[in-house]
């Protein structure tokens, strides 16, 4: 089939006004978050049904062109964008969300619907989404799902994975897999959305979820407090962690991840005392207000003056802020390169220490910033310095990774960025196995080629 052909067939799949080939319209769709990543699209193309996804999926396969799933265009790892010559799927008119079951805790959205407004609409019911993250406003839950997001409450209810019930999803030549509503206990052969969480857009297009939602809880208090060093703050983590069964959150950043914040996203911490290592805790529960014993916790160091609690909504969310912004202030400073990795947490605090003298090494010159979900052993290492096309900073840190017996890729995925570690982490015949999966599901190779494998097989 020509390109000109298979254009056409997509505009009769979507209709006329949701087949993108002018420039200006596809660009926002070929550039990832980060800037690092770009390539240009055949065509963006919008479906408004899942029957126009099929009718996508099969014009590709029948021409053997390559398409890119894309959600929110958020993820950090290269894999929402086009290399070169795909067509983009965009599943952002996916966005319908289904009533609430109140008494069952579920919920079925639309793949394109986004984070925040499933929170909203869960919130509304008395319940929520066990899955929270800073893009919350523009990364959906199809999205989520293939990437098996984490977030800052995997410590209490489980990454992306945990919370789907059910899926809808198209296969590569235009077939539909639907387990909906599907059930809690459900043993009837393979977990396929279990697959489907985590595989990057390689193996189908995600349509619809059905969520299991977790109880919302009352009582919610905040502290962010500084220690003289990671390994203290770790070591403080860790202790809460133990003592609190409350513990919602675990998140460590350090001065030089502050002092960016603090620079970009105009927010200041409301205590005087500036340390090395910060540690943001929250607890939350419904029976009893965790704010004293969150109080009580925090008596057991000398924090000084480096260190605030709140408990109302307003002061919870400015701390949360100290943390958040860490994403956005780094991308202010430069084009990052993001090392989402996580090692167990007795070499935690030496992964967040070793980091920077190991990219100098690399790259001299390059500045290092970590923070990170340290309930889940979880580092997101940046790096600023190097072109986003030199590799060396990112193949030291994911050799200090391996070396200190962590994953390469902790919740961000492996997208393009990561193929060449992939074997690395998992070895050969784990990839083979994936591989085999891959061309059972996708014989043609046209799903998100060049994420997970080598887009040809060398
Ligand atoms: P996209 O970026 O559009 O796509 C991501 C991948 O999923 C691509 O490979 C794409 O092909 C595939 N895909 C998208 N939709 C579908 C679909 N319907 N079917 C099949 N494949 C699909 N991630 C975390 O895990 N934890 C965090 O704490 C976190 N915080 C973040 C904070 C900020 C400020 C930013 C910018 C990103 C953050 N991320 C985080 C990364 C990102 O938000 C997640 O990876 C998110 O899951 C991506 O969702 P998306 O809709 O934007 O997907
Ligand atoms: C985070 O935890 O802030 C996100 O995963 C994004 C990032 O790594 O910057
Ligand atoms: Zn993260």
């Amino acid at each position: 089939m020509t390109r000109d052909a298979l254009l056409d067939h997509l505009r009769d799949a979507v209709g006329e006004r949701h087949c993108l080939t002018d420039a200006a319209l596809r660009a926002s769709h070929e550039t990832d978050w980060t800037r690092r990543f770009s390539g240009s699209a055949l065509a963006v193309v919008r479906p408004g049904s899942t029957d126009e996804v099929a009718a996508v999926l099969r014009a590709c396969s029948e021409a053997g062109v390559g398409v890119v799933p894309q959600g929110g265009n958020t993820g950090l790892v290269g894999g929402s964008v086009p290399r070169g010559g795909e067509v983009v799927l965009s599943l952002l008119r996916l966005n319908e969300l289904g009533e609430v079951d109140r008494e069952a805790g579920e919920v079925t959205v639309g793949a394109g619907a986004t984070l925040a407004s499933v929170q909203a609409a869960a919130r509304e019911a008395g319940w929520d989404v066990g899955v929270d993250l800073g893009a919350r406003d523009s990364a959906t839950i199809g999205g989520m799902v293939a990437t098996n997001a984490g977030g800052v409450n995997v410590l209490r209810h489980g990454p992306m994975r945990r919370q789907l019930l059910g899926f809808e999803a198209v296969m590569a030549g235009g077939s539909v897999l639907r387990r909906l509503p599907g059930m809690p206990k459900d043993n009837t052969g393979y977990d396929l959305g279990g697959l489907l969480a985590g595989s990057e857009g390689t193996l189908a297009v995600i349509t619809r979820v059905r969520l299991r939602l977790v109880p919302r809880l009352a009582h919610r208090a905040v502290a962010v407090a500084g220690f003289a060093d990671a390994s203290s703050a770790v070591m403080a983590a860790a202790r809460f962690r133990r003592e609190l069964g409350s513990v919602l959150a675990l998140e460590l950043f350090t001065d030089a991840g502050l002092e960016l914040v603090m620079r970009h996203a105009s927010v200041a911490p409301p205590f005087a005392a500036r340390r090395p290592a910060y540690l943001l805790v929250e607890v939350a529960s419904d029976e009893a207000d965790p704010t004293d014993s969150l109080v009580d916790a925090l008596g057991a160091f000398e924090l000084g003056d480096s260190a605030a609690v709140a408990s109302d909504a307003a002061g919870r969310h400015r701390l949360w802020q100290l943390r958040e912004r860490h994403t956005e202030a780094v991308s202010a400073e430069g084009v990052p390169h993001k090392l989402d990795v996580s090692v167990p947490l007795a070499r935690y605090a030496e992964m967040i220490d070793r980091a920077p003298s190991v990219v100098e090494a690399a790259h001299a010159g390059a500045r290092t910033i970590s923070y990170g979900h340290v309930g889940d052993g979880n580092v997101h290492v940046n790096v600023l310095g190097p072109a986003a096309d030199d590799e060396s900073v990112d193949d030291a840190v994911l050799g200090l990774v391996l070396e200190l017996g962590g994953s390469v890729s902790a919740e961000h995925g492996i997208g393009v960025a990561k193929v060449d570690w992939l074997a690395r982490d998992r070895g050969m015949a784990a990839v083979a196995a994936m591989r085999a999966i891959k061309d059972a599901w996708d014989p043609r190779g046209i799903l998100n080629p060049g994420v997970l494998f080598p887009a040809v097989d060398s």
